[in-house]
């Protein structure tokens, strides 16, 4: 009898368990909470101070079961220096920018902190449109003025310690330093980012990305006073395609050899980029300073330059005011570095300088289809201490010792 109904309860159990899980996945797990950040008491209008109700919006978010959003409608908000931190309970947390998060006048209300809108330990976070206007200008000109008693300034937005992050459509104005900075994460996407600051403003890279992994960066557009990309040490495949960098002070890996233990930087992608007017176009950079850093394994692809003044450069030289760089030779090593299909124009005769350090010369560099002209005329290229080789068509010649 036991076992009869046993045989019979099965086909039961099965369907009713089958039913169950059926209408959750439809109506449980598919349930994304919308915290809108008005609900929470953010008003935009650009005076009144929003930070909490931000911060009151991410904790309902962080703390929700199933997927969240947080909803930014149109308009202006103004917030002093925030964290959003983590780890959170939710799965995943879309955070939607309608509108524009602006800091507050005065400049001196993030120029003490070291980050506006900070994401700590986080991870499935895709924050979506939007623009930071970090209002930096007052800032800058305080540096400028050379008074002494300017603040630091902000990164304006600070990724750290977090993984699967994607930033999508985020226009970035007005840093006071850094416009992004993605620190100590594994796999961040961003795409559709746009950075845009004075030409001549101090410190305020695009990007920074340093201690690393699975960071890829697409279709973006810079223009700002510093690197539009600097790729700091520990950085591991890094992926830029499809980016307008200018102006500028173009893409960077470095400075490296800041510290004499410091992790290297290896696999970096570099595909069709545009850099017009800036300082540099492909930059490796080190102090010439004892280190255990190195760079493994850069590519650099289908490149146009336009007016830049230092197109392909190597330089481990680095030392401003020669303090601190006894011998003044780099200890980063520089291997497997190829430079592919990069054409355009120099606004310096030396379009390519390879000036690598006396004691670790560069290895394994490629040139391979390149050209480079300076006012029409040939342009240069000088070496130290470089060896590689050049493949096809390459203008000007290659100076690197095979
Ligand atoms: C970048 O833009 C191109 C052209 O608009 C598009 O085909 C491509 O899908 C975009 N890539 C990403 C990752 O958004
Ligand atoms: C280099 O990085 C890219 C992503 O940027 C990745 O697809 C590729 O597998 C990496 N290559 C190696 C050898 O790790
Ligand atoms: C290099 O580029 C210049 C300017 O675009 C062009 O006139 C010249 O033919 C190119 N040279 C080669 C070898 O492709």
């Amino acid at each position: 009898m036991v076992k009869f109904a046993s045989l019979f309860l099965s086909p039961l159990l099965v369907l009713v368990v089958s039913i169950l899980c059926i209408t959750c996945i439809k109506f449980c797990a598919g349930a994304t909470s919308t915290y809108n950040v008005l609900s929470f008491g953010a008003k935009p209008n650009g005076v009144k101070d929003s930070t909490q109700a931000f911060l009151d919006a991410w904790a309902a978010a962080c703390g929700a079961v199933d997927a969240a959003r947080i909803y930014i409608p149109k308009g202006r908000y103004l917030l002093r220096p925030l964290a959003f931190n983590g780890p959170c309970k939710s799965p995943h947390i879309t955070f939607r920018i309608d509108g524009t998060l602006v800091a507050p006048l005065d400049y001196r209300v993030l120029g003490t902190a070291d980050n506006w809108l900070d994401f700590q330990g986080v991870s499935g976070v895709d924050i979506v449109g939007g623009a930071l206007d970090a209002r930096g200008s007052a800032l800058w000109a305080c540096k400028a003025s050379a008074t002494n008693s300017c603040p630091g300034g902000a990164t304006t937005l600070s990724i750290t310690y977090s993984s699967n992050i994607k930033v999508i459509g985020l226009l970035s104005l007005n840093s006071q330093m850094f416009h992004i900075v993605v620190n100590h994460c594994q796999n961040v996407e961003m795409r559709g980012v746009k950075v845009m600051a004075a030409g001549d403003s101090p410190n305020t890279d695009g990007i920074h990305v340093q201690q690393s992994q699975n960071v890829a960066i697409f279709n973006s557009s810079i223009r700002t006073g510093d690197d539009c990309v600097s790729i700091g040490p520990g950085t591991q495949n890094l992926w830029i395609e499809r980016m307008a960098c200018g102006p500028g002070h173009g893409i960077s890996i470095g400075s490296l050899a800041k510290d004499l233990e410091e992790d290297g930087v290896k696999n970096v992608t570099v595909k069709q980029v545009a850099f017009t007017n800036t300082q540099n176009g492909l930059r490796i950079k080190s102090w010439a300073r004892p280190s255990s850093g190195f760079v493994q394994g850069v590519q650099f692809l289908n490149v146009v330059m336009q007016n830049v003044q230092n197109p392909i450069i190597i330089d481990q030289n680095y030392c401003p005011h020669n303090i601190n760089c006894p011998g003044r030779v780099s200890g980063v090593k520089i291997s497997d570095v190829v430079y592919r299909g990069i054409k355009g124009t120099s606004a310096t005769v030396v379009a390519m300088k390879f000036d690598c350090s006396p004691r670790n010369p560069c290895k394994g560099i490629r040139l391979e289809d390149v050209n480079l002209t300076y006012k029409n005329q040939e342009a240069k290229s000088s070496c130290s201490n470089a060896n590689g080789k050049s493949v096809g068509k390459v203008l000007p010649d290659s100076c690197l010792l095979k």
